[in-house]
C-alpha cells in the first residue's frame, strides 16, 4: 500500500480513504497504469488548466489537448524568429522553408517512413483524403472498396468515383463492430481490374476498435491500393511505416498533440505518387504556367498538392508537438490509454438498475483487446427504454464533462448499432427538398445516435471516475 500511495496522484492523496482503496483496486488491476507515472506528473504540471476549472475533458477522439510548455517553446520560436512567405530566396522566406523541410522529415521520421513516403501537409486528415478522392484515376475499370466502418471524409470519396463512372462497394462489419475478414478477402478476391482503392480506418472514431493492419498487406497481394485513414488510431498507438505499407495515410495533427488546428497530413508511398493525377493547378503547385501558351508543368514531390501558401507559421508547430509525444513516449501512452478504457468499459458494464436492468449498453468491442480509447455507448432506463442522448450530453454539460454525442461522422455504425434498415434508408433518400438529422429521424421512426467517450493521454483515474459517478445519476438507485 505504500508504494500506492506514494504513487497517487496529487487529487487523490488529499481525499477520502475510500478513494485511495477505488485506486489501490484499480492498480491491482491494471499494473501497467504504474508505468505512467510520469504522465501524471505532465497531467499536473502542463494541463493543470483541466483540474483548476474541474473540467473532466473525455473527447480526445474529437481532439486531443495540447500541453503548455508545448505550445510555450512554440510561441517562444516564433518570436524569435523572422518567417515568411516561402518559395522565395529572401531570408525569410528561406528560413521558413528549411523549417517546413525540417518538419517534413520529422513527420516521417514520427512514422517511421524512411525513405519510402513523402509527407504532404494539408488543412487536416479531411483534406488529405480528399486530395486521394480527387486525384486517384478512377474509371469504370477500377473500384472503390470501403469498410462500413468509416468516417465521412471516407465515405464522400465515393463522390469522386461515382462522378467517373467508378463502381464502389462497401464490405461489412460483424455486429461486434469489428470488420467482416471472411467477407472483405472475398472483395479483395474477386474484383479485378486495375486502380482498385480499398479505403479504412486503422481504428474506428467510434467503436475504438482498431481493425486488422494485417489487411494491407492482404489487399495489395491482390492488386488493391490501401488508403489507410490514421486519423483516430495515431493519438494513442504506434504507426510503422516500415511494417504496413499503405500507398496512402491520412492524419489530423490536433488529434495526436492538440496544437496546432488546421493542418493534416497526406503521406503517399512513392511508389504510388505518380497514380495521383491533379486534375487542376494552383500557386505552389506548379514549375511554370503561361496564360497565352494555354499550358503548365506540375511541380514535383510535396508541393505537388499542396495549394497555395502553406501555414508557415505553424507548420514547425508540428515538430514541436512530436517531440512533445516522443518524450513522453508513444509506448506509454498507449498503455495508458488501454488501463484507463478497460477499467471504465468494465465499470460501466456493471452499472445497473435497482432491477438488474443495464444502465448503459457499449456497443462493439466488450473487452479492451484491440481496442482504442473511444467507447460509443447508449444509456437505458429501468424499463430498458433508450435515452435521448442529447439528455445525456446535457446533464454532463453541467457537470462540466467534456464528451460528444450524435453519429459521429460515421453513419456506417450507427446503422448497425440501431439496425436501420437498407431499404428504408434508400426510400429516404430518393426524397427531394432540403432534409436534416430530426427528419430523417421522423421519416424511419426510431431513434438513433449514441454517447461517445474518448479517453487519451492527458486522462487521469480521476477523469474516469468523475465520469462514472456522472453515470450512476442516472440509475434507479442511490448513487454509488
Ligand atoms: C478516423 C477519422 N478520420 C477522419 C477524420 C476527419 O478529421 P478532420 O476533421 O481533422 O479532417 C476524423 C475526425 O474525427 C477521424 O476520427
Amino acid at each position: 500500500m505504500k508504494k500506492v500511495i506514494n504513487f497517487l496522484p496529487f487529487f487523490l492523496r488529499s481525499k477520502e480513504n475510500n478513494q485511495t482503496n477505488v485506486y489501490a483496486q484499480f492498480l491491482d488491476r491494471h499494473p501497467a497504469y504504474a508505468e505512467t507515472e510520469s504522465i501524471d506528473e505532465l497531467r499536473d504540471k502542463d494541463f493543470s488548466r483541466l483540474d483548476k476549472q474541474e473540467h473532466t475533458y473525455l473527447d480526445v477522439t474529437g481532439g486531443q489537448l495540447f500541453g503548455d510548455s508545448q505550445l510555450k517553446k512554440h510561441q517562444e520560436f516564433l518570436s524569435s524568429t523572422v518567417l515568411g512567405n516561402p518559395h522565395s530566396i529572401n531570408p525569410s522566406s528561406a528560413l521558413a522553408e528549411k523549417h517546413i523541410g525540417s518538419t517534413r522529415k520529422k513527420v516521417l521520421e514520427f512514422f517511421n517512413a524512411g525513405e519510402d513516403y513523402i509527407c504532404v501537409f494539408s488543412a487536416n486528415a479531411s483534406a488529405a483524403l480528399k486530395t486521394v478522392g480527387e486525384c486517384y484515376p478512377f474509371d469504370e475499370n477500377g473500384h472503390l472498396l470501403m469498410t462500413v466502418d468509416n468516417h465521412n471524409s471516407v465515405n464522400g470519396i465515393r463522390e469522386f468515383a461515382r462522378e467517373k463512372n467508378c463502381p464502389f462497394q462497401y464490405s461489412p462489419i460483424h455486429q461486434n463492430l469489428r470488420i467482416d475478414e471472411a467477407a472483405l478477402q472475398a472483395n479483395l478476391e474477386s474484383v479485378k481490374g486495375r486502380n482498385k482503392l480499398l479505403a479504412f480506418p486503422a481504428q474506428s472514431n467510434v467503436s475504438g476498435v482498431k481493425h486488422n493492419l494485417d489487411m494491407i498487406k492482404e489487399a495489395q497481394s491482390f492488386g488493391w491500393d490501401v488508403l489507410l485513414d490514421a486519423a483516430a488510431f495515431v493519438p494513442s498507438d504506434r504507426l510503422d511505416l516500415q511494417k504496413y505499407q499503405p500507398e496512402f495515410v491520412a492524419v489530423s495533427f490536433y488529434k495526436i498533440f492538440g496544437y496546432p488546428t488546421g493542418l493534416g497530413a497526406l503521406l503517399i508511398k512513392k511508389s504510388a505518387y505518380s497514380k495521383l493525377k491533379k486534375p487542376s493547378f494552383a500557386g505552389g503547385t506548379i514549375t511554370i504556367v503561361s496564360v497565352q501558351g494555354d499550358g503548365h508543368y506540375l511541380e514535383k514531390e510535396a508541393a505537388r498538392f499542396e495549394e497555395g501558401t502553406v501555414n508557415y507559421l505553424e507548420i514547425p508547430a508540428i515538430k514541436t508537438g512530436l517531440e512533445y509525444i516522443e518524450q513522453i513516449g508513444i509506448d506509454k501512452i498507449k498503455t495508458r490509454v488501454a488501463c484507463l478504457t478497460e477499467y471504465l468499459l468494465t465499470e460501466l458494464q456493471a452499472l445497473k438498475h435497482d432491477n438488474g436492468q443495464p444502465l448503459i449498453e457499449i456497443y462493439g468491442p466488450q473487452t479492451g483487446a484491440k481496442r482504442g480509447g473511444t467507447l460509443v455507448m447508449n444509456f437505458f432506463d429501468r424499463d430498458g427504454k433508450l435515452c435521448d442522448f442529447s439528455t445525456i450530453e446535457k446533464a454532463a454539460y453541467q457537470k462540466n464533462i467534456s464528451i460528444r454525442t450524435g453519429c459521429f461522422c460515421n453513419p456506417g455504425i450507427d446503422e448497425t448499432n440501431h439496425n436501420l434498415q437498407k431499404d428504408k434508408l434508400k426510400a429516404y433518400f430518393k426524397r427531394s427538398g432540403e432534409k436534416d438529422y430530426f427528419d430523417l429521424i421522423d421519416f424511419i421512426g426510431q431513434k438513433r445516435g449514441a454517447v461517445r467517450v474518448s479517453v487519451g493521454y492527458i486522462n487521469n483515474f480521476k477523469d474516469i471516475r468523475s465520469f462514472i459517478s456522472f453515470c450512476t445519476v442516472h440509475l434507479n438507485k442511490a448513487a454509488t
